[in-house]
This record gives structure tokens, C-alpha cells and sequence, in this order.
């Protein structure tokens, strides 16, 4: 895709959300402020959509949902390591006094990939290369680590007492282990999954859901006995099911692998438990999502890129055209006891647990399985987003459409309408999400409820008043049949 005809596909995707009410920067009619976004009442039903299916994919035998605090004590985050370590590298220019990050300024200026170089590296890239100011050419300053949490100050204490919004949704199912546990079958492993907001005090937001400062994130930290985790009942099952993977190895010249869970065991001594989840979330995308193989990839991160907790860390990469390519919406982190030990640590207070069944005490251990909902919604919007001769729309999988049904009469008048309004309540009543519309030609509303991603629509015309049937119009196809009302509901579902 060229640059031009990606500006283009963004442009065009950003004005049908902003006009339709999927979404719009938030306080727009005071200037907005960067890295914050309101989803409309379409990208709510959508956002819905995904987290319901989420949710229904992820949460399996044994993993409960919680719903914890966005704002969460310092403790928590000294502990964590977020107030130390959850920093990003600023620059500064030194006429206009721009700030921006230094890595993504590398990163766009070089073509080459700079997160997670330190901040020496950074100015020695730019001092080399004699990068300036991308706004007024200026010199620029020495980069400096900057820290991403949100401070907030809490009741009549105000700066005595300090708390934090929550960067992750991650440290609550970890502060509410130990009780959880108890409360279960005080068996492992078991998850505990929260969709959540997070919040980072971001430098340089930017290419929309790509980088905010208030995003969702739907988690599920599964906590195990490390003992297992070269353990999985369903191997059998998934030993030859071929992974999509991009190596640190394969970078160069950007390949991908095609790799059954058993040679990617053997090969690339991943383990059992690690790859379960592996092709779990490549099925979540390819046969939930719809997504079409070639625009996946499961993405290795080198030890300089994850965080030195992460024994095993690879992102899923969906390519994005109207962003410029393959880019990180989800990814699989086993950080080890990291967590559990650091909170049993800070907070004193014990987390190991006894498992009766194994006659032993363990502090488990945790697979993470990090999904930014907001980057997932876009890559629906980019990935589904289609333009043909006569119209644009979004050619949504039904499943995550948030219109399933447009209705529509032929004209107001004979009593068309009040059929019409008659067989929407219907369908809304049977659970299906369908929506009345009168106005404009027949032409303009299928043009409409295309643009939406609506994949049906239903026309009652003279022909219903006379015979009982309405005629129902497929998005992608734009085929007609004639259908009973009486069948209407089972034949769209
Ligand atoms: N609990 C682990 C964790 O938070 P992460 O890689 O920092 O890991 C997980 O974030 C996911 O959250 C990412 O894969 C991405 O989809 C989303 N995410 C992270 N930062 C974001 C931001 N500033 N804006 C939107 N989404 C973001």
C-alpha cells in the first residue's frame, strides 16, 4: 500500500467513525486533549461485542472474571516495579521546546526498530545521524527516562496520601489471589481475568487507539505450578496444529513461520503449556475474529525488549495498513513468580498456597494473556474496512457486527411503516440487534447500513402485505431473497 493510499484508508475510517458515532476524540468542542477518545454508540455495541466474545473464548473450565480498581495504592506499584522501571525516554528540543519519545523520533527518522535501547544508545543514534527537532530543526536535548504512571491524590489527605492509576489490569487478580484461591477449589491452575481500564501518562500518543493515555485491557493472569508447565491434557489435540511465528531470527527479511506446537516444543523449546495458549489465541483471531491468516503473526520479543520478568514474551501482530503495517494488539507473557513474590514480599503477608492434592506448598507461577481492547477494535475498523465502486463498509464478521439487522419499508405510506416497525420489534424481542429506518431512498439506507457493517437487511415491500414476505438483502454479496416473516428470525440467525 503506498503512504498516500495509506493517509487515504485512515482518513476515510476516522470520518465514517466521527460521522457514524464510533468514535470521537473526547472534549472535541474544547480542542480535545491527545491520547483520549469516547467511543460513539456504535463502537460501544462493537467494543461490547468483542469483550462478550472475549470473554466466552477465554474464560475456560476453572477462570472466573473479577472487577477490581482502577486506582490502586503506591504500595502497589513499588512493589510492582512501575514506579522504578515504567518509564518511556523523552527528548526535548532546545529552541521550541517540543518533548516527544525518543525511540518512536529514532524509530520514524531511521526505519529501524528502537524500543527498548537505552537512553545512550538513543542520543548516540541521534547525535550520529544528526537528527534535529521534527518540528523547528533545533537542537535536541541528552534523552531522559520518563516516568508513565498517573499520580492522584486521595480524600482530605490530599498530597500525604498518594495512589496511582492503574497502568494494567493485571496487579488486581494478583492483589486478590490469595482470597480467590480460598474461595475456589483451592486447586491450580485458575484464572483470574478483568476487563479494565488502563491508564499511562503516554509522551507522544498517537495513530489513534494505537497509543492513548485511558485505554481497556482484557487480561487473564492463569496461575500454575511451575511444575507444570511442560504439561497440557489437550496436547494431543493441538500437537499438530501450525502456529504463525515470527522469530527474533526471522526479522530479517520479515518471514514467518508455519510451525506445528510439537516442532515449535522440540525446535524453539517452548513449552506445552506456553503453546496451548499459543494457538488458542491464534484460533481466537483467525476463526473468531475472521481475521485472514496473512494479516497474523505471533511476534518473538528479544531479551532487550521484554521486561526481564518475561522468561517467554510473544505479541500478536496484525497488519494494519492504514497504520503502515503488522503492529502489537495482544500478547503472551509468562512472568514467572515475579508478581506473587514481589507483592508477598512488599505487603508481608504470604501468597504461596497448599495444594492438598500434591502435598506441597507453591508460590505459583503466572502465564499472562494481554489483550489491548481498544488497538483490537481498530484492527477490526482496518482489517474490515473495504472500498468499492458504489459505497464503503466495513465488512464485519456477524458475530461482532453491532447492527445485526437494518428495516426497512419500501415507502412510509399503505401501512409499510407500521409493518415494518412491527417486524424490528420482533427481531429485537428473539435478541437480535435490528434497526428501523424510513428515511431516504431504499438505495441510501442499504448504502447506510453497509457503511456500519450491518450484514442484513430487510425490506418489506407490497408484496409482505399481500404474501407475508420480506425480502432480505446479504452486505457482501448484496444477493436478495424472499423469506417468511413467520421464518425471519431463525433463517438470520
Ligand atoms: N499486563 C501486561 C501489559 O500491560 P503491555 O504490553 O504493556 O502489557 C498489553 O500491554 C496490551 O495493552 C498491548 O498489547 C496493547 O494492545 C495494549 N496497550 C498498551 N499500551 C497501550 C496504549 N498506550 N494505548 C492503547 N493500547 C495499549
Amino acid at each position: 500500500m503506498t503512504a498516500q493510499a495509506k493517509v487515504d484508508k485512515l482518513k476515510e475510517i476516522t470520518n465514517i467513525a466521527e460521522k457514524r458515532g464510533i468514535f470521537f476524540p473526547t472534549a472535541e468542542i474544547y480542542g480535545g486533549k491527545a491520547g483520549f477518545y469516547t467511543y460513539g454508540h456504535l463502537g460501544k455495541l462493537l467494543k461490547n461485542r468483542f469483550e462478550n466474545l472475549w470473554r466466552s473464548y477465554f474464560l475456560e473450565e476453572n477462570f472466573w472474571e473479577i472487577e477490581g480498581n482502577s486506582i490502586l495504592p503506591s504500595q502497589v506499584f513499588e512493589a510492582s516495579g512501575h514506579l522504578k522501571n515504567f518509564n518511556d525516554p523523552l527528548t526535548e528540543c532546545k529552541s521550541c521546546h517540543f518533548r516527544f519519545r525518543a525511540d518512536q523520533f529514532v524509530e520514524d527518522a531511521l526505519k529501524i526498530k528502537a524500543e527498548g535501547l537505552s537512553i545512550e544508545d538513543l542520543d548516540k543514534l541521534i547525535k550520529e545521524n544528526k537528527l534535529k527537532c521534527p518540528r523547528c530543526g533545533g537542537q535536541l536535548t541528552k534523552a531522559e527516562w520518563f516516568n508513565m504512571m498517573f499520580p492522584i491524590t486521595i480524600g482530605a489527605a490530599g498530597s500525604k496520601d498518594i495512589s496511582y492509576l492503574s497502568p494494567e489490569t493485571a496487579q488486581n487478580p494478583y492483589l486478590s489471589f490469595k482470597r480467590e484461591f480460598e474461595a475456589l477449589r483451592k486447586k491450580l491452575p485458575f484464572g483470574l481475568a478483568m476487563i479494565g481500564k488502563a491508564f499511562r501518562n503516554e509522551i507522544s500518543p498517537r495513530q489513534l487507539f494505537f497509543r492513548l493515555r485511558e485505554f481497556t485491557q482484557a487480561e487473564v493472569q492463569i496461575f500454575f505450578d511451575p511444575e507444570e508447565i511442560d504439561a497440557c491434557t489437550e496436547w494431543k489435540k493441538i500437537s499438530s496444529y501450525k502456529l504463525l511465528l515470527q522469530s527474533v531470527k526471522d526479522r530479517k527479511g520479515d518471514k514467518v513461520q508455519e510451525i506445528s506446537c510439537e516442532d515449535a516444543n522440540k525446535k524453539l523449546k517452548l513449552p506445552k503449556m506456553y503453546l496451548y495458549y499459543m494457538q488458542k489465541m491464534q484460533r481466537f483471531y483467525l476463526e473468531e475474529l475472521k481475521i485472514p491468516k496473512k494479516d497474523f503473526r505471533f511476534y518473538e520479543l528479544s531479551e532487550e525488549e521484554r521486561a526481564f520478568y518475561n522468561k517467554y514474551h510473544w505479541d500478536v501482530y496484525l497488519n494494519l495498513e492504514a497504520l503502515g503495517g503488522f503492529k502489537e494488539v495482544a500478547g503472551l507473557h509468562y512472568r514467572g513468580d515475579y508478581d506473587l513474590g514481589a507483592h508477598q514480599k512488599h505487603s508481608k503477608k504470604e501468597l504461596a498456597v497448599f495444594l492438598e492434592e500434591k502435598k506441597k506448598k507453591v508460590l505459583p507461577h503466572v502465564l499472562e494473556l494481554s489483550f489491548g481492547v481498544d488497538r483490537n477494535i481498530f484492527a477490526l475498523l482496518d482489517i474490515f474496512f473495504r472500498v468499492e465502486k458504489e459505497r464503503n463498509l466495513f465488512a464485519f464478521p456477524s458475530s461482532l457486527a453491532p447492527i445485526e439487522v437494518g428495516v426497512f419499508p419500501l415507502v412510509r405510506k399503505d401501512g409499510l411503516a407500521e409493518k415494518a416497525q412491527t417486524v424490528n420489534d420482533e427481531l429485537c424481542k428473539v435478541g437480535i440487534r435490528s434497526f428501523y429506518d424510513e428515511d431516504g431512498s431504499i438505495g441510501r439506507r442499504y448504502r447506510r447500513v453497509d457503511e456500519i457493517g450491518t450484514p442484513f437487511a430487510v425490506t418489506i415491500d407490497y408484496d409482505t402485505m399481500k404474501d407475508g414476505t420480506v425480502t432480505v438483502r446479504e452486505r457482501d454479496s448484496m444477493k436478495q431473497k424472499r423469506v417468511k416473516i413467520a421464518e425471519l428470525a431463525k433463517s438470520l440467525k
